[in-house]
């Protein structure tokens, strides 16, 4: 079989990397891909942007390519299942209508709150209703969402009213374009944040391992949200009696929400959670895909054939297959180039990856580029370094060994990744 990955991220380098792994696979092409995914053996780069569609269908059909699997919210939000699917091309994602649970926060509070699954309580407004006075009574802190697509950085929890309004003014006026036309105001949910990933095929999910995100860029969750600064796997707050009720208050319904609603889920499944204190999950967030960082430290663990799984889901044969995980724990560290999650500048030389490639663990790359002999930088998270261990602390240790070998001029990562995990194993 012959793979297609789209984009160029930590995720994508890791689904590469664990489909070149497959006895059925001959070759997996990454479009566009990254340093890392270049460097991988049986896996070949192909430099098409992953938001080019016609571009990948010609491509796809080009190289005779059997699966594709999608990486990044963009292209499926906008699309690119339906348009593999007409072209007569098997794609693994959800397809536009099921992707606008990740396209349009609006939306799918609404619909959360139609089947009566558990979230936070909402109000959506757009510039021509917004009602200032109701935002003003609201209890502090206040939860602003841009309602579309903003890289994980349009959502803002605002200490007092006053912060709340400037917030909702901003977006309205543009900050995050369009994606801040409608903003979703929500209540602040306290607990514990577990993510929770399954592989569906429009009726039934497959649940993967569990993790957990660092979404603010500084060491003890301060700073600026960012699309995840270090993730690891499994999640000790997702205990047999939490998962058992994720299944059943959350994923189940959510699926056949979809399905009744016309719009059934194919695809990576991505729930944002917020466990509490007694353990009731709550949805903050859903994703149309896998996330990144977890999937660097999930598909570390994974022992069992992905692209095979993917045929499964697409076939709808999903009920009844199993999944085997390594029972290690798995931890990523993401090392982030100077000013992210803001602008930051391409082209820092990288150091030490050779260095890195003899210890144990791994080192994906996101945000990387080769220039001859040597490996750039070229966005704002630049790589991810995983670390497996008999428990979290010891996949910790794996994970910043390899962090200390490897630098770039400017680079932001933290010291605490599975700090929460490691307070409770001690
Ligand atoms: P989102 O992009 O919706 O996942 O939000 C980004 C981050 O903001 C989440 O990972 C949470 O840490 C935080 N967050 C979002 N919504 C809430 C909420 N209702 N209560 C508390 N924290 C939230
Ligand atoms: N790590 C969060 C995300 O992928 O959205």
């Amino acid at each position: 079989m012959k793979l297609l990955i789209v984009g160029n991220g930590g995720r994508e380098h890791a689904l590469a990397w664990v489909c070149a792994a497959s006895a059925s696979v001959t070759e997996v092409l990454v479009a566009p891909g990254n340093a890392g995914t270049a460097a991988e053996p049986r896996v070949r780069n192909a430099p098409v942007g992953a938001s080019d569609i016609p571009g990948l269908i010609a491509l796809a059909r080009a190289e005779q390519i059997d699966l594709t699997i999608i990486g990044p919210e963009g292209p499926l939000v906008a699309g690119i299942v339906d348009e593999f699917r007409s072209a007569g091309l098997r794609c693994f994602g959800p397809d536009r209508a099921a992707a606008r649970l990740e396209g349009s926060k609006a939306y799918t509070k609404e619909f959360l709150r139609r089947h009566g699954i558990p979230t936070a309580a909402y109000r959506s407004f757009t510039r021509a209703d917004f009602d200032a006075a109701w935002l003003r009574a609201q209890r502090a802190p206040i939860v602003i969402k841009a309602s579309g697509l903003a890289a994980g950085k349009g959502v803002v929890i605002a200490a007092d009213a006053g912060e709340a309004l400037a917030t909702v003014q901003a977006m309205f006026a543009g900050q995050f374009g369009s994606a801040g036309d409608t903003v979703v105001v929500e209540e602040f949910l306290a607990g514990e944040e577990a993510s929770y990933i399954v592989m569906a095929d429009g009726a039934h999910a497959l649940p993967f391992a569990s993790s957990q995100d660092h979404k603010r860029i500084g060491d003890g969750d301060t700073g600026a949200n960012t699309g995840g600064m270090g993730a690891y796997s499994p999640a000790a707050v997702v205990d047999g009696a939490v998962h058992e009720r994720v299944m059943r208050e959350v994923i189940g319904p959510t699926l056949r929400g979809l399905a009744s609603d016309g719009t059934p889920y194919t695809g990576f499944l991505y729930a944002g959670l917020m466990i509490d204190a007694s353990g009731a999950p709550r949805v903050i967030e859903y994703n149309c895909r896998f996330g990144d960082p977890e999937a660097q430290a999930v598909l570390a663990r994974l022992r069992s054939d992905l692209p095979s799984l993917c045929m499964a889901a697409l076939e709808g044969r999903l009920a009844g297959q199993r999944i085997e995980w390594d029972e290690r724990a798995a931890l990523g560290v993401v090392l982030a180039a100077a000013g992210y999650p803001g602008a930051s500048t391409p082209g820092a030389r990288i150091s030490g990856l050779e260095r890195a490639a003899a210890l144990p663990g791994k080192i994906f790359h996101a945000g990387t580029e080769r220039r001859g002999d040597a490996v750039l930088t070229s966005g704002g998270r630049v790589l991810c370094a995983v670390g497996l261990g008999a428990g979290v602390a010891q996949a910790q240790r794996a994970a910043y060994d390899l962090v200390s070998c490897v630098d770039f001029p400017g680079a932001q990562f933290r010291h605490d990744i599975g700090y929460r995990a490691i307070a409770r194993e001690r």
